[in-house]
């Protein structure tokens, strides 16, 4: 989590470039905010507790007239937030900014003290800043002494580090920690991901794990941790600049929940034969033949991109008879999963960059699968190490709770189904039935914007419950976890998603007049079994609010309120009825008065373990 930018150029001003960098990046982590840029020869640091608007009142009018810095937004993981956790950390003339996690930082700490040095903060990260001016007081160069601190520890780390004495140059590391270099016009910006990047360039380096860059300001020079020389190519960024920016919506949540008519559209641009019932994914095409000889298939994944995988589950059992199981990365990594050669595993991750799901494609990896990804941001870790994948094109997510890149992901799977199925025993009717449907969800999504108002009003009436349960049966189950999800992350209501024929099995224990229940019940083939848990919630004075479809009409006749979604195929209902939910959850945060783009205790990318 946290996102660190660096900055050398030869004419701008490092201190605006810096700060615009981290407002991009804010949504990684917001416990305190940093900046140090050398002007001079001299060394100028502020920091602040919580957002960068905390720190450019700190920096106030102040032109601090440097073209070096680096800064940093911190999502804590040692140490809680507070001005001296706050990043850059120093030791001497060395200062620096850290994204992860130092593992064997209390030992290295411990020698440290013990040969004199005085820690200022409780982080890991400042164990770094002391190691390498440990090693260039021993008159090692700015560069080796780097190296040698990197010899030292263990753990995950992006790193950009500054010599008060060499203002000419910048080192940057990474290992497990995402970081990407802009290629400017005599000036690079290194930062987290590129939202801080694609106002200045959209030429971009990819450092991969265990790589270091030496900047100047118009030069560079990638090595391995030794110092061995490595070439990289440059690559060319797609994303454009106002798809980061909030176009007058409120949050880039609202925004995003609105984005969905494209970004599925996205998704399967170019993709869909309808004539043939075929779904074309490109990037598959590398290992199409592998494909073909699977036998099953293993999703990997963590939080709303998990929910995305077991919507995929019910797909591809159904439709491409090919067994699928769902796991929490986060499980899959440490135990013993059963998978060989004819598994495919398939990482399902918006960022690319997940911790868990990153290790659980290494371990599937090693295990000999065949690794795909289903990725929203191009370039990223987990999309560069999986053998194929196919990118969500959903453009930039910067709300942490996820929603356009959710659709996205089950868009891809329906296409991913329809490509298996084909290969296997989907019949060509099949297929076009599938796309057809496919085709007209963007529509059909809008259509459900027209109840914004209705929506937000239901949010309103049920905004000060404590807790609530979502409830779903088969396609729409995954979908009640997403809601519940959703509603926890930025209104911190508790919020229980619940398979609805599991709640005779003990939560209906809690139902009362003030633990009202979300029914995901659409006119579909578990409709009636889904009309019973309804019954049996307000046999017990529960309220329930349903999200269903017109032809449901007892459903709509025995539920407190109503909200309504248009009829598609039942494998592609989730699509739909996740969408009040989002809305329902967005205006829940908004009428309690939180920032819901960015929850407390959150950060968009979970990079640590
Ligand atoms: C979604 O609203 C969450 N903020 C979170 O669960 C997220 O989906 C999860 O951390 C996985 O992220 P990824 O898709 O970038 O891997
Ligand atoms: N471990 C460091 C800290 O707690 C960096 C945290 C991060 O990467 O967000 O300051």
């Amino acid at each position: 989590m946290c996102g660190i930018v660096g900055y050398i150029g030869k004419n701008k001003n490092a201190q605006q470039i810096l700060l615009d960098g981290l407002h991009r990046l804010e949504y990684r982590g917001y416990d305190s905010a940093g900046l140090c840029v050398i002007s001079g020869k001299k060394c100028k640091t502020f920091r602040a507790v919580g957002k960068v608007s905390a720190l450019e009142a700190k920096i106030g009018e102040k032109d601090l007239a440097a073209k070096i810095g680096i800064a940093h937004t911190r999502w804590a993981t040692h140490g809680k937030p507070s001005v001296v956790n706050a990043h850059p950390h120093n030791c001497g003339k060395i200062h620096l900014v850290h994204n992860g996690i130092i593992e064997n930082y209390a030992q290295l700490k411990e020698a440290l003290i013990a040969k004199g040095h005085i820690f200022s903060s409780e982080t890991d990260s400042e164990v770094v800043a002391h190691l390498i001016d440990e090693a260039n007081g021993s008159s090692r160069s700015f560069e080796e002494s780097v190296q040698d601190a990197l010899a030292q520890i263990r753990g995950a780390y992006a790193l950009v580090v500054m010599h008060e004495d060499e203002p000419e140059k910048l080192i940057a590391v990474r290992n497990s920690s995402p970081l990407v270099i802009g290629v400017g016009r005599d000036e690079f910006i290194v930062a987290s991901d590129a939202s801080a990047i694609i106002t200045h360039t959209d030429r971009v380096l990819y450092l991969d794990d265990g790589e270091m860059i030496v900047l100047t300001a118009d030069d560079h020079r990638i090595t391995n941790f030794q110092g061995k020389l490595r070439n990289k190519k440059e690559h060319v960024l797609d994303w454009n600049e106002s798809e980061a920016q909030k176009e007058g919506y409120a949050h880039f949540m609202l925004k995003e929940i609105f984005e969905q008519p494209h970004a599925v559209e996205d998704a399967m641009r170019g993709r869909v034969i309808i004539k043939e019932g075929l779904a074309r994914l490109g990037g598959l095409s590398a290992v199409e033949k592998k494909i073909r000889s699977i036998n099953r298939i293993v999703i990997v994944s963590c939080g709303t991109s998990y929910h995305a995988g077991l919507v995929g589950e019910y797909m591809l059992e159904e439709y491409a008879g090919i067994p699928t199981e769902v796991e929490y990365a986060s499980e899959f990594r440490y135990r013993k999963p059963l998978i060989d050669k004819r598994t495919a595993v398939i990482a399902i991750s918006q960022s690319g960059e997940t911790a868990d799901t990153r290790a659980a494609i290494r371990e599937a990896k090693n295990k000999g699968a065949l690794t795909l990804g289903i990725i929203n941001a191009v370039g990223s870790t987990i999309a560069r190490e999986t053998d194929a994948g196919v990118y969500n094109h959903a453009g930039p997510e910067i709300s942490v709770a996820s929603t356009k890149a959710f659709t996205s992901q089950l868009t891809i799977l329906t296409l991913f189904t329809v490509y298996m199925g084909r290969q296997r025993d989907m019949s060509m009717t099949m297929g076009r039935r599938i796309l057809t449907e496919l085709r007209a969800l963007p529509h059909k999504i809008e259509e459900i914007f027209t109840q914004e108002k209705h929506i937000k009003k239901i949010a309103k009436k049920y905004s000060s419950v404590q807790s609530m349960f979502y409830l779903g049966r088969k396609y729409n189950y995954p979908i009640a976890l997403e809601g519940a999800i959703k509603i926890k992350e930025i209104s911190y209501i508790h919020a229980e998603g619940y398979a609805s024929g599991e709640m005779k099995h003990g939560p209906i224990a809690l139902i009362d007049k003030n633990f009202p229940s979300i029914v995901i019940a659409p006119c579909d083939s578990v409709y009636e079994k889904t009309l019973s848990a309804i019954a049996e919630i307000r046999a017990r004075s529960g309220k329930v609010v349903v999200i269903t479809t017109s032809d449901a009409t007892e459903a709509i006749k025995i539920a407190d309120d109503v909200i309504i979604v248009p009829k598609t195929l039942e494998m592609l209902m989730p699509l739909l009825t996740v969408v009040p939910l989002q809305i329902l959850a967005y205006y829940a945060g908004v009428t309690r008065g939180y920032d819901v783009d960015k929850p407390r205790n959150l950060a968009k990318s979970v990079t640590v373990e």
